[in-house]
């Protein structure tokens, strides 16, 4: 995924990341920095920092971060070279055409390419004579002609190298195959279609490319879907099926259904703002996603149990997007596909507008299975709804529905509300303790989320913060704290990266922020330095010394070792000290 150096050094100073975040968050000075409201939670407080010194961005809240490139691919859902194609044309600049980072992106466009020549492939075998069964399937499941057209299914025909050799006559090769996940090879290292003999759905992103399949298996079987691997071209967390068409629907909401079928059930119901997520649990990308297109959402799950499950983690996952949530309650069916073929679309355009609010709907589930003329059941009732009111943000909110909880159980008004005031002072009260807690052990409240990147070593790694964020704001000190000592004395190997890779860059005569550390660590990692920067940035140059004392003490201690090579820094080091104090 490289670039020319010079490229990316030009882009990202072109690339202001203050003025670049303002596209999208108001911010106001604050001290050193800017503050907005965090684009990636839903919150009232600002806790969304950025800073043009180091060039970064960094959510106390929610805890994302990393610098300019990172905001761009996180808020507008892209991978790294989408981000920086998007920089450079706000920048006003080419994306230089061969460099050594071509062969990947190369790669990746090819197997783009093959994608969509394969959806064309399974397409026009859906119309051949051995395309029959496939078309009795999908009309016999009520589909239209125009609907199979519109959402371009097809079928992979029952042979090892139907589609392989079709895409090689073309000219693609099998790394471009296997990078668009439309082949497998087996130990022997022989190649052949991964989808045979089922009814395909292409996946299509936001921009129209075909990034993937979902193939169902037209009778009873194993797996019920076969989906395309993740691979530089299909991301199952990122994407949503059917957003290509549902992102300019008129409807001012979105619907999130569980399955392929429900969404195009929905759609050629005239229900064209549908989406479902691709065989995975929704996740936050794909909630932010939908944000990025509408406001509001109806949760369009299956009635069973498992779909009332995942409702429940839907509902915290959307808002906390800050997306208004309804859900769709539904009996008498198992999905919205089955529903609008029993009972026709008005009946669910009523459901649609009967959605109940996340609040409701959470009342509601606490109600079901409960027997409210039984004075257990109904305490049991009470007790959870009490526990519901409290999370509600609105007084009005907690007025409405605890009166509804009154008429349900006889119990009046103002004794839930009093219930639900009590619980709701003992939650924040909770909360506080918990922030408290968090404060007073610094520990916790540093520590890496990712396991494998935890602080091993909490006493070294918070001299070893702080020595980074220093040396980072003075090349003048990088230089002299880089002859002393290097990364590799760190007890954080991510910290260690980080610094010497700064040092490398101060040895150039390079200025650092943010930015040289994108392309070098993972998303987590670059949050992760994001949040060390910003909370470091008081820290002051004067303690260095102190930072390096505590680093290396620390080191000999754990390890009862040093390096050969530091060893021989650090007596060099006191020996010119020694010398100047003496002269
Ligand atoms: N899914 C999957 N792999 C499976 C089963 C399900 O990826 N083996 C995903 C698919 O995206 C599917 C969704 O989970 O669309 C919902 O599963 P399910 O309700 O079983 O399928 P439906 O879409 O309802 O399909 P159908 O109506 O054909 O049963
Ligand atoms: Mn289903």
């Amino acid at each position: 995924m490289a670039y020319p150096r010079e490229f990316m050094d030009e882009l990202l100073a072109r690339s202001d990341i203050v003025s670049v975040v303002s596209r999208y968050v108001s911010l106001s000075r604050r001290g050193s920095g800017n503050l907005g409201l965090c684009p990636f939670h839903n919150e009232k407080t600002p806790s969304f920092h950025v800073s043009s010194d180091k060039q970064f961005f960094h959510c106390f809240g929610c805890g994302a971060g990393g610098d300019v490139i990172s905001f761009v691919m996180k808020i507008e859902n892209l991978d790294f070279p989408d981000a920086v194609a998007k920089l450079a044309e706000w920048a006003g600049m080419e994306i230089p055409q061969s460099d050594y980072g071509a062969g990947e992106r190369n790669l990746r466009r090819r197997a783009e390419e093959a994608c969509r020549d394969a959806a064309r492939f399974f397409h026009e075998k859906l119309r051949e004579d051995k395309g029959a069964d496939a078309r009795g399937y999908l009309l016999g499941r009520g589909l239209s002609p125009a609907t199979i057209t519109r959402f371009g299914l097809g079928y992979s025909p029952n042979a090892w190298t139907g589609l392989l050799d079709a895409l090689t006559a073309k000219g693609y090769t099998k790394a471009e195959l296997l990078e668009a996940g439309l082949i497998i090879t087996n130990e022997k290292g022989r190649v052949y279609d991964r989808f045979r003999d089922r009814a395909m759905f292409p996946i299509i992103n936001v921009r129209g490319t075909v990034i993937g399949f979902g193939g169902r298996i037209m009778g009873n079987g194993e797996p019920k879907y076969l989906n395309s691997p993740e691979s530089s071209v299909f991301n199952k967390r990122k994407n949503l099926y059917a957003l290509n068409i549902a992102k300019s629907s008129r409807a001012d909401y979105m619907i999130l259904a569980e399955g392929y079928m429900d969404v195009i059930a929905l759609h050629q119901a005239g229900f064209d703002s549908a989406v479902a997520s691709l065989g995975t649990a929704l996740t936050d990308e794909q909630a932010h996603l939908i944000s990025k297109y509408k406001s509001r959402v109806v949760i369009a799950y299956d009635s069973d149990k498992a779909g009332r499950s995942a409702t429940e983690r839907a509902i915290d996952i959307l808002k906390k997007a800050g997306l208004d949530v309804r859900v769709i309650v539904m009996t008498g069916a198992k999905d919205p596909d089955e529903f609008i073929k029993k009972f026709g679309r008005e009946k669910y355009a009523k459901l649609i507008e009967n959605a109940l609010s996340s609040a409701e709907y959470r009342l509601a589930a606490a109600r079901q299975e409960l027997d409210l003329s039984d004075d257990k059941q109904r305490v049991a009732y009470i007790k959870s709804a009490v526990g519901q009111l409290a999370r509600m943000q609105s007084t009005i909110e907690r007025e409405i529905y605890a009166g509804r909880v009154a008429q349900e159980t006889n119990v009046t008004r103002d004794a839930i509300l009093q219930e639900a005031e009590r619980e709701r002072k003992r939650l924040i009260r909770e909360k506080k303790r918990e922030t408290e807690r968090k404060i007073l052990d610094p520990v916790s409240s540093i520590m890496p989320r990712e396991r494998s990147e935890r602080y091993t070593n909490p006493h070294s790694a918070i001299a070893e913060e702080a020595l980074l964020t220093v040396c980072m704001s003075d090349t003048k000190l990088c230089s002299g704290v880089s002859e002393r000592i290097s990364g590799s004395m760190f007890s954080s190997p991510l910290l260690g990266r980080a610094f010497d890779i700064v040092c490398a860059r101060t040895r150039e005569g390079a200025e650092t922020d943010m930015s040289v550390f994108s392309e070098n660590f993972s998303e987590s990692e670059n949050a992760h330095l994001a949040a060390v920067l910003a909370r470091n940035a008081e820290k002051s140059a004067d303690a260095a010394d102190d930072y390096i004392d505590i680093i290396q003490g620390e080191n000999i201690k754990s390890e009862g070792k040093l390096s050969d090579e530091a060893i021989l820094a650090a007596a060099e080091y006191y020996r010119k000290k020694k010398g100047l104090n003496n002269g």
